[in-house]
């Protein structure tokens, strides 16, 4: 879908401005946010592209670099480090090759730490684009993947 048609969607309103830029981002294939991006929404919302620019830097949802397909979300607050988040990591690292804000050679993952992603009770826990994965352990962890890498 062309980006004008995306933003024109949404009520031209300065509270949509997440909605706007979240869409943006979902419809890139590379999970990011392009210079054109920002400057179409700053003209349709009538907003400075400074103010545009901020939001985006803000939310650590956004991105302004490429990356991969799916992104990977590891909660890196207490709960989850207490129920062995650190030992995940290093397993996430390991299977993906690459470390904490870097993407896969495939283009296919990017992994990111996230806090507290409210689901504390299946903790350790993990988002991978929309969706919330508790109760993880090395072997679940595997599984999850490769169901991604088979074109979940
Ligand atoms: S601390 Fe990890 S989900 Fe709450």
């Amino acid at each position: 879908m062309e980006k004008r048609e995306i933003i024109s969607k949404f009520p031209r309103s300065r509270e949509q401005i997440l909605l706007i830029l979240h869409e943006l981002q979902r419809h890139n294939p590379r999970n990011y946010l392009e210079p054109e991006d920002l400057r179409l929404v700053a003209e349709y919302l009538d907003l400075p592209l400074s103010e545009v620019h901020d939001t985006v830097s803000f939310y650590t949802m956004f991105s302004l670099r490429p990356r991969g397909r799916h992104i990977i979300r590891l909660c890196d607050s207490p709960p989850c480090h207490l129920a062995g988040s650190w030992s995940l990591l290093a397993a996430l690292k390991r299977e993906l090759g690459v470390e904490v804000g870097e993407t896969t050679e495939d283009g296919l993952f990017t992994l990111e730490l996230t806090s507290c992603l409210g689901v504390c009770g299946v903790a350790p826990a993990m988002m991978i684009d929309d969706e919330v994965y508790g109760n993880l352990d090395e072997e679940r962890l595997k599984d999850i993947l490769d169901s991604y890498r088979e074109g979940k």
